[in-house]
């Protein structure tokens, strides 16, 4: 198993850039299951989720081509894959496969919504906590789908067709809005959605979509819109940049010092977490390139933030953040309030010298001079690379072990860190 060597204590200056949003990506893709036409997708990052559910829409029989690069692209723009789902040849997403990855289940919308049938595992538990589909499921009932769960599946079916209703989620879930708004597209009349996720991901969702012929008003904010049309087409679109990517990156230049440059970040993607960042001494300059992030020298400054859904601090970034205050100059409180057990990085930076108490939902850390490097292991992704950038930051040498984690959703980080100055390499085996 592949593991990643770090040697600390070298401040990042260069230029990263930012690719394509994994989380935005993902839904995309599943949104080609809609039309029998080729949706093409541009600056889709490589990511092992990627290749995986390239894997599991094959297995509803999706075409999935990837094309090569053309003169002039850079070095490390994103892929452009084509993605036609002109048969349907199963409504069926088996355990093996939804099991790998959590966001498969979300097929379920578009396979019920074009095929009035969808068979798909239930995801079961994950490192982040219990993340039940409840709400997903309560959205395809209100659009008349019957549902039942037999054997670990949920099994929808909607014989004539869905139809159009009004889903008010009772608590703000991006997974349950991607998949009303992706089931309400084919639905019969008209959709509203309240108390809707308004993560950019959706509006980049609800933007391929409409290119598709949908007809989606008001993603962004809490109440989204849905006139269902009969039949979806083909269309082509380009993902947004990564909002977790850009900010994992600016806190690790800020934890190590230095100047980076985000290069095709949008700052509006992730104002939160940037306003964060310069609340607690970091400098933040959006230009016309990207987001350029520096500090020399100065301290960094305590916080008290909570996680929120989207205009809020992200999940997604908490683990970065604790790495990030492990060494401010005060002390930090960090409350995770979107995913119960959302906290496997702090036991492992506490393996670096980091002072960490957890209560409940809320970390307290204590700021010190400085980590020392360690072996050190996480098992998923956001808290993985927490511990890279506390690794990059640390004195000595740091392991992380299950490499994989990063290869999920990370593209060429050892890369794009190392191009920085970063010491860091990919030990294989
Ligand atoms: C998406 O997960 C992201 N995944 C997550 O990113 C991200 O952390 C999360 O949104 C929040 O921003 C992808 O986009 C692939 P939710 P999702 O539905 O959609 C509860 C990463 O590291 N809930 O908004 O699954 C749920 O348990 C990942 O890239 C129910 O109770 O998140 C959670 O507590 C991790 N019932 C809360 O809602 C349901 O039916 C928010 O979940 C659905 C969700």
């Amino acid at each position: 198993m592949d593991r990643i060597r770090i040697v600390g204590g070298r401040p990042l200056r260069g230029t990263i850039p930012i690719s394509g949003a994994k989380n935005a990506t993902l839904p995309l893709m599943i949104a080609s299951l809609l039309t029998e036409e080729t949706l093409v997708l541009e600056n889709v990052p490589r990511l092992a989720d990627v290749s995986q559910l390239q894997r599991i829409l094959g297995n509803h029989g999706v075409d999935v081509t990837l094309n090569g690069k053309r003169s002039g692209d850079g070095e490390y723009q994103g892929q452009t894959l084509s993605l036609s789902a002109k048969n349907i040849v199963d409504t069926t997403a088996p355990y093996e496969l939804v099991s790998k990855m959590r966001a498969s289940f979300w097929v379920i919308g578009p396979l019920l919504a074009r095929m009035g049938q969808a068979r798909v595992s239930m995801p079961g538990g994950c490192a982040i906590g219990t993340r039940p589909v409840d709400l997903l499921i309560m959205a395809l009932a209100r659009l008349g789908a019957e549902i039942e769960i037999d054997g670990g599946y949920v099994v929808a079916r909607a014989a004539k067709g869905l139809k159009g209703g009004e889903i008010r989620f009772p608590s703000v879930t991006v997974s349950g809005t991607h998949t009303a708004i992706m089931a309400a597209s084919l639905a019969r009349g008209s959709t509203r959605i309240e108390n809707a996720a308004c993560e950019p991901e959706i509006v980049d969702l609800a933007d391929c979509l409409n290119k598709m012929g949908a007809r989606i008003s008001g993603a962004g904010t809490p109440r989204i819109l849905v006139d269902g049309v009969a039949r979806l087409g083909g269309a082509r679109h380009r993902v947004l940049p990564d909002r977790i990517e850009t900010g994992t990156y600016a806190i690790a230049a800020a934890m190590t010092g230095g100047e980076v440059l985000l290069e095709g970040a949008r700052p509006e993607l992730l104002q939160s977490a940037l306003d964060l960042l310069a609340q607690a001494g970091v400098g933040v300059a959006a230009t016309n390139q990207g987001v350029r992030i520096s500090r020399n020298g100065s301290a960094i400054a305590p916080v008290e933030v909570s996680t929120a859904p989207f205009p809020g601090f992200p999940t997604d970034l908490q683990a970065q953040l604790m790495a990030l205050m492990t060494c401010a100059n005060g002390v930090s409180r960090i409350t995770e309030t979107i995913f119960e057990n959302r906290f496997m990085h702090v036991q492992e930076l506490v393996r670096l010298g980091a002072r960490i108490q957890l209560h409940g939902e809320t970390a307290t850390i204590e700021g010190i001079e400085r980590l020392k490097g360690a072996p050190v292991m996480a098992t998923d992704l956001r808290a993985s690379v927490s511990l890279v950038i506390a690794g990059l930051a640390a004195e000595g040498e740091t392991i992380v072990n299950r490499v994989y984690h990063l290869d999920r959703g990370f593209e060429r980080l050892e890369e794009k860190l190392g191009r920085c100055g970063a010491e860091i390499e990919r030990l294989s085996g």
